[in-house]
């Protein structure tokens, strides 16, 4: 049995989705801080720093493996730096210790490109290299990855983990990200409306499509346990583009689309983050394939949306 937290964000209410196709209703336990809708009968309400109650759903519902979800994100994190710190330390720990000690087998924890600084080469930053973010989520999620490590080392906790890149999807909005605006610029386009940008634009980021995302983390967390070599968090890798550019691919389909650039301080974090990630350990090692560029996403986030 599954649980999930915060499986009411971005990445979680589509990836509960998917495990609840592949594994069954009966077989995923959705959970969030707030009251989330789901098919099947499946929810519980938990906040992930009360570990008592995380305890008492491992126990209550027998479960083996949990993707944890929950955190705050780069953006929203900047104007509350040590809740952050707190929320998503805290919670990563909760998790880790309640796999250390109950029947929980397997954990899923998302890294991300904001791991990085400008001290490592933002080209195509390495698997293996200087880890200096300079946002608190970025903070988090560089000791996180540590831990990680740490529990599968001392503990035997099959802990893995991605580090993704922005993640685009029509069915779910993001929250707090710095990448939220390669989200909210279809909605934008499709509703006709100009788009006021916040990230300059010849900023490039990494960017992945949610089907290629919810896809990652599937065939991760199927692999053979030995094929995971790293247990820090593995360099993911789909496409790279500025707003320009995701601009221009918008405007093949809607001519009539139009952007404004208004960067702020969200253009810095882009700044210090990554064009592109080198994700040659994934595909090594259990043979990651992105299918989706940016055109074809275009095509794909503009047919759902419209
Ligand atoms: N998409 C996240 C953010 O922008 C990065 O992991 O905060």
């Amino acid at each position: 049995m599954i649980l999930i937290t915060g499986a009411g964000g971005q990445i979680g209410a589509v990836l509960t989705k998917a495990l609840q196709k592949r594994y069954g209703l009966d077989k995923v336990l959705p959970t969030d801080i707030r009251k989330v809708a789901f098919d099947g009968d499946l929810f519980e309400l938990l906040d992930i720093t009360d570990k008592t109650r995380l305890v008492e759903l491992v126990n209550q519902y027998q479960i083996t493996e949990i993707y944890h979800l929950a955190a705050v994100l780069s953006a929203t994190g900047e104007s509350r730096p040590v809740f952050t710190w707190d929320i998503n330390m805290s919670g990563l720990l909760n998790v880790l210790e309640v796999a250390r000690h109950t029947s929980v087998k397997k954990v899923f924890y998302p890294s991300s490109i904001a791991v990085f600084g400008e001290e490592t080469s933002l080209e195509l930053a390495p698997q293996f290299g200087a880890l200096i973010p300079t946002t608190v989520y970025g903070i988090s999620k560089v000791a996180g990855e540590s831990w990680c490590n740490y529990y599968s080392l001392k503990y035997n906790v099959d802990v893995r983990s991605l580090r993704f890149p922005g993640i685009i999807g029509h069915e779910t909005l993001p929250g707090g990200g710095t990448t939220d605006y390669a989200v909210e610029i279809y909605h934008a386009a499709v509703q006709g409306k100009t788009f006021h940008c916040y990230i300059s634009e010849n900023e490039k980021m990494p960017m992945i499509y949610m089907k290629d995302a919810i896809r990652s983390v599937m065939e991760l967390m199927e692999a053979p346990k030995d094929a995971i070599k790293v247990r820090t968090s593995y360099n993911l890798a789909a496409m790279s583009f500025s707003p320009k550019e995701i601009a221009a691919s918008i405007q093949r389909v809607l001519p009539d689309f139009k952007i404004v650039y208004e960067p702020d301080f969200r253009d810095d974090i882009a700044r210090s983050w990554p064009d592109q990630l080198d994700d040659a350990h994934a595909v090594r090692d259990w043979g990651w394939k992105p299918e989706f560029e940016l055109e074809g996403m275009t095509g794909d986030m503009i047919r759902c949306l419209g």
